[in-house]
């Protein structure tokens, strides 16, 4: 399978991965199905931003995502009625925050009985629901931090907890200033800015909440050279949870597709993450962060700086720029295959000058 931007998308094309539909239980649209001019026009109503197309130059490409969409649509469940139990104002049931904490268990034993703990896929999906996936990507992608840093299972599930209920103080924000498509006044950007207070207020009463996990929610729009919020702490001064989920939270948010602007590609959020460095994010846990995010997935075309076309069909942990690739163009190369990292191969200068995106031409010669 291969992934392709929007623009490309072309009738008659056949869909290689179910596209999900928020919480739902069933998929927007299911693999196998050929594209016709209506899909595609639904694929631009949901803001979804291409899609896994099945080629016969990359049959063998299959691409496994880090949580099963069983599991995946469980836990949104799960959180979207935590919060609409927390959006009641009732007292927050013992009950509640047990399940979803043996929700986040789950999830933990889940990514730790996999063999390569690598983000290898370009999210597809529709984008109504963005709170809660972005809530779970986030949780996701702390859990992965974590077991780069070694850390124990109970200490990531706390962290997964973390990452899960990080924005939960939003619900207190007016609607109108989340959902504000143009820059938010100062006015504005202060009340935006309480809501990692107001969570904590709201949590702190919950005994099955440890202290650790307050802190982190508290401290996730903290910056390591001390300009953010809300306590301005710096370095090692704010919690670990708090410099992780910050994290995951920033990557996470600029590769989604908003309202006000296009997702960025993983590579361009790593190379803008990376120039932040030691200012906004802690270098230490920023190198394990690296180790745990593809910058080109599986199935994505890439343009190589020897004028080459290809498509990434392996990727490893230890070298997350430097992927396997299959060459598409030219036609005398095809089905050439080069690994970047492989210090013996005969294009070690050979690097990925850019990704397919709306304005690259993407050949025909793959669609058949
Ligand atoms: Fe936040």
């Amino acid at each position: 399978m291969i992934y392709i931007p929007l623009k490309h998308l072309r009738p008659g094309m056949t869909l290689a991965r179910d596209i999900a539909c928020g919480s739902s239980l069933f998929p927007l649209l299911v693999a196998g199905q050929k594209l016709s001019v209506s899909i595609i026009a639904k694929f631009e109503k949901n803001n979804i931003s291409g899609a896994y197309i099945e080629s016969s130059l990359c049959g063998d490409v299959e691409i496994e995502e880090i949580v099963a969409p069983e599991l995946r649509q469980k836990t949104i469940v799960e959180l979207k009625s935590f919060y609409r139990d927390y959006e009641s104002h009732a007292p927050i049931s013992p009950a509640s925050l047990k399940s979803i904490s043996s929700t986040v268990d789950n999830l933990v034993e889940h990514i730790l009985s996999k063999s390569e703990c690598l983000i290898n896929i370009i999210d597809v999906q529709d984008y109504d629901t963005y709170t809660y996936n972005h809530s779970l990507y986030v949780c996701i992608l702390s859990i992965l931090i974590g077991i780069q840093r070694g850390f124990s299972r109970s200490i990531l599930t706390e962290l997964g907890m973390c990452g899960l209920l990080h924005d939960i103080g939003k619900t207190d924000i007016p609607l109108e200033i989340i959902n504000k498509k143009s820059v938010l006044t100062p006015q504005e950007f202060e009340l935006m800015k309480t809501h990692p207070d107001k969570a904590v207020i709201r949590l702190s009463p919950c005994h099955q909440i440890s202290s650790s996990v307050l802190r982190g929610i508290l401290s996730h729009h903290e910056k390591f050279n001390g300009t953010g919020y809300p306590q301005g702490l710096s370095g090692e001064k704010i919690p670990l949870y708090g410099r992780i989920v910050a994290l995951a939270d920033v990557y996470d948010a600029l590769t989604s597709h908003r309202s006000y602007r296009k997702a960025w590609t993983s590579g361009d959020a790593i190379e803008y993450m990376m120039g932040c460095a030691d200012t906004h994010f802690d270098f230490e846990l920023l190198q394990s962060f690296l180790k745990i995010i593809a910058v080109y997935p599986l199935g994505t075309v890439v343009k190589l700086s020897n004028g080459f076309l290809a498509v990434v069909i392996q990727n490893s942990s230890q070298n997350i720029l430097r992927p396997k690739v299959r060459v598409l163009l030219p036609e005398e190369y095809t089905g050439t295959e080069i690994d970047l990292a492989d210090i013996g191969n005969t294009y070690l200068n050979v690097t990925i000058s850019g990704v397919a995106d709306d304005e690259m031409e993407i050949p025909e010669v793959l669609f058949v």
